[in-house]
């Protein structure tokens, strides 16, 4: 008899670390050090059966900030059922126990660091219209000429660690779009040394030794190629800070890993860097290919309430404040539910979205053309300008 989707027991680590190192890779407690703590243990949800822990699903929860509006935010990663367990609905059902748990907890939306069926026939869905740039070292030649990187030359980089925690924090809190980092997680990924699944460095680039922005790359010998005609990348998995030094800093990492290409994810909110490489010389030219892309993974929302309540002051600042104020948000089922549709009233007018999916790409977006809500009404015209809401970027809060 199985037993659960529940939270794992202390005394089940061993099991824990014997399911997900035979699922994915020994070692993923060493990697995933925000999932895998006594902390977080309530957040990973189990099945047990034959009396071992047979299926994981891990989560973690971060406040973040949309644009300054405060939600709170899970995170869903190590997906695993042991082979013989599988095809039994287990890896379902412990999904959408972290989703009643992150509702329990008052989590607004869920990140989900995959996209398979698993998780896009409940209402999970790829969101954000943001942009993924390529970049080579052709590209990069042009870019030191680019519009505003005069001087570039004068910004200093040089690896950082765990001794500038406090200036690199500084520096990501003026990010807009970002989570609420408690401090704990950057000395995980500093001392892990492991972002976004694959061991990285810590650069930072500097002017008189006061630190204006980082960038933590892939190292790219130990990111996994797909085949040997697969150019060696070295791929940006976070910055933050000024964007004329993040440019500066692309030519030189390509030069200094000798590496045949460069990405970088550049977030739809992000109007300067996109400027710096989509207005320059070079755009256009094959050295540097920008393209419009989702944020990683999927997103399925929990609680559309209290997610459109706690945005309401960033509605305000896009439509007004009577007309955000006046807004009603419903959902017809409880908050963590894979069920029902959604409800935005105004007075008289009204506007319904039928499932998650739908809500999903309604207020976060999705590259291309803007989708339009299933049916035309008044009330989706007044929150046009409203939408979409900021996608966030995992980085350092990857699991
Ligand atoms: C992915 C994984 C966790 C699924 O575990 P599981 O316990 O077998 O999951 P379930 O029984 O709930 O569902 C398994 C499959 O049954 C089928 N299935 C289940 N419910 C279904 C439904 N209502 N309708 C149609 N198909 C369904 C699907 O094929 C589903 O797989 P999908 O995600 O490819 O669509 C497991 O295969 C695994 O560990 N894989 C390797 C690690 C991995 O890839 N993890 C996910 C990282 S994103």
């Amino acid at each position: 008899m199985a037993e659960g989707p529940r939270a794992l027991q202390a005394g089940e680590w061993e099991q824990l670390n014997q399911l997900v190192s035979t699922v994915f890779r020994p070692q993923m407690f060493r990697d995933y050090p925000q999932l895998f703590n006594d902390d977080n243990r309530e957040n990973l949800r189990v099945v047990a059966e034959d009396g071992k822990v047979v299926c994981h699903v891990g989560m973690t929860e971060r406040p973040a900030s949309l644009a300054g509006c405060r939600i709170d935010v899970a995170c869903i990663g190590a997906v695993s059922t042991l082979g013989d367990y599988r095809g039994r609905g287990f890896a379902s059902q412990a999904f959408q126990d972290a989703c009643s748990k992150g509702a329990a907890d008052g989590v607004d939306v869920m990140l989900i660091s995959g996209g398979r069926g698993l998780y896009t026939r409940v209402g999970c869905r790829e969101v954000g219209r943001d942009w993924d740039v390529a970049l080579t070292p052709d590209g990069a030649a042009g870019l030191g000429s680019s519009l505003g990187l005069a001087g570039a030359g004068a910004y200093a980089l040089t690896p950082v660690g765990r001794e500038q925690i406090d200036h690199l924090r500084a520096i990501y809190q003026r990010e807009p779009v970002r989570f609420l980092r408690p401090l704990a997680d950057w000395e995980m990924a500093l001392d892990c040394g492991i972002v976004m699944n694959t061991a990285s460095d810590f650069w930072g680039l500097s002017i008189g030794g006061t630190l204006l922005a980082y960038l933590v790359v892939h190292q790219p010998d130990k990111v996994h190629r797909r085949g040997p005609d697969v150019p060696t990348t070295v791929r940006v998995v976070e910055f933050a800070g000024e964007r004329t030094a993040v440019v500066a800093a692309l030519p030189r990492l390509l030069e200094h890993y000798g590496t045949e290409r460069l990405t970088v994810h550049v977030q739809g909110t992000d109007l300067a860097l996109h400027a710096l490489l989509a207005g320059g010389p070079i755009a256009g030219q094959a050295g540097l290919v920008l393209k419009p892309a989702t944020a990683s993974g999927t997103l399925r929302v929990i609680n559309f309430p209290q997610l459109m309540d706690r945005c309401r002051p960033l509605l305000a600042e896009r439509i007004g404040t009577k007309a955000a104020r006046d807004l009603t948000f419903e959902a017809d089922a409880p908050p963590g539910s894979a069920e029902g549709g959604f409800t935005i009233r105004r007075g008289d007018d009204r506007l319904r979205l039928p499932d998650l999916a739908t809500l999903a790409v309604y207020l976060f977006g999705t590259p291309g053309p803007v989708v339009p809500p299933p049916a035309p009404a008044p009330l989706a015209e007044l929150l046009a300008p409203a939408l979409p809401l900021p996608a966030l970027w995992y980085g350092v809060n990857y699991v």
